[in-house]
């Protein structure tokens, strides 16, 4: 009903509006003085943690993505060896697990079929299990030894929102309580801390781009086809994206790496072709300008959400659509809200069915 939609057109645009929120939920109450209560992941945290040599990251999905990112994290700024594959494939291999290997798995439903057979098949092989979980009491939840709750609340529309945002602050506290073992300072950890009580309020702002975004939109809604470009812990924000635009949309999206695009897919620009690109003001910037020359020199019309509108210039075919400024390791969590917003727009505009796209379930419980 309208009611349960809290005013709002569809469930997947209430679950966007729900982001500070929700985020916020996601550290509150698990930061003590300034650094993270590893308690919070259970009574047997601090025991296993000490054990842990390397982390195997598997999910599915929007879920898979936020691992990747979490890869990058846990080694960038933890110094752990991380590995992340999609649960069906994983589970289908004959993998070698080494020695100190915490498996973590992360699931908004803590229910899908592969995610759960990957954990029940390496059970004996593991140092320890760990679920970033959306739902408590859940199958993965009670499965495994630890668990992180995302406390996202319920999630109705099929394509995952709030889930992914909530995975993301919750793998940045895990990336914390193991990094402390590694090579993370207690400083940096204080940093990140303070970092993240920006969130919210940076999701806000985000979201306060609706307006734009919605007019934005237009330029999809009779295209088939586009890319989605961005490097570093951006190239998975573009990946889920693209993602989105293909769940609800249903035009075909691809992401790539932008630095992959002269190896391939950049033979596929053209002026029907619109490439979506994430360009925070990190040090990838440079390289991502020319990766994204190389868009404008053959036709293809750029929409490109940028950390700042002076270094990335609007122009004939170009579209810059200005991201506040924010500490470096927030930006794949708040880059993902524009695109959220983008496919619901798109979507809209072709009229598809916003919440429950054809052929899917929120809950993929077959294999
Ligand atoms: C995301 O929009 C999807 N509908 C889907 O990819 C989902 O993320 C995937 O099925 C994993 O679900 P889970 O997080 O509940 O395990």
């Amino acid at each position: 009903t309208a009611a349960d939609k809290g005013g709002f057109k569809h469930y997947m645009l209430k679950e966007i509006y729900e982001q500070p929120a929700v985020t916020l939920a996601a550290f509150e109450g698990r930061i003590n003085d300034g650094l993270v209560d590893e308690s919070v992941f259970g009574e047997q945290a601090t025991a296993i943690f000490d054990q842990v040599k390397q982390i195997q990251i598997i999910a599915c999905g929007t879920s898979y993505h936020a691992g990747m990112i979490a890869k990058y994290w846990m080694e960038s700024l933890a110094g752990i060896p991380c590995h992340v594959e999609v649960a069906s494939e994983y589970r289908y291999r004959s993998v070698v697990i080494q020695e100190g290997t915490l498996f973590v798995s992360i699931s908004q439903s803590g229910e899908t079929a592969d995610t759960l057979a990957a954990l029940r098949d390496v059970q004996d092989q593991i140092l320890a299990s760990l679920t970033i979980c959306n739902v408590p009491g859940s199958s993965l939840v009670r499965e495994s030894d630890l668990n992180l709750m995302t406390k996202a609340g319920p999630e109705i529309g099929v394509a995952s929102t709030k889930a992914f945002t909530t995975q993301l602050v919750a793998l940045l506290l895990t990336t914390i309580v193991l990094g402390r073992r590694f090579k993370l300072t207690e400083d940096k950890e204080r940093e990140i801390v303070l970092a993240l009580a920006e969130l919210p309020s940076l999701i806000e702002r985000s979201i306060a781009m609706d307006g734009a975004i919605e007019s934005m939109s237009q330029s999809f809604a009779e295209k088939h086809h586009s890319l989605f470009l961005g490097r570093g812990t951006l190239y998975p924000v573009a990946m889920e994206g693209a993602l989105k635009l293909k769940e609800i949309s249903y035009i075909h999206a691809e992401a790539y790496p932008a630095g992959e695009l002269k190896h391939g897919p950049l033979a596929l620009v053209d002026k029907d072709m619109p490439v979506v690109a994430v360009a925070p003001q990190n040090d990838m910037l440079d390289k991502l300008k020319a990766n994204l020359q190389e868009v404008s020199a053959r036709g293809g019309e750029l929409f490109i959400f940028a950390g700042s509108t002076q270094d990335v210039q609007p122009g004939e075919g170009i579209h810059v659509l200005g991201m506040p400024s924010m500490p470096q390791i927030l930006e794949p969590i708040v880059y993902t809200i524009p695109l959220q917003l983008l496919s619901y727009h798109v979507a809209v505009l072709k009229g598809t069915d916003v919440d429950q796209p054809r052929n899917l379930a929120k809950s993929v419980t077959v294999e």
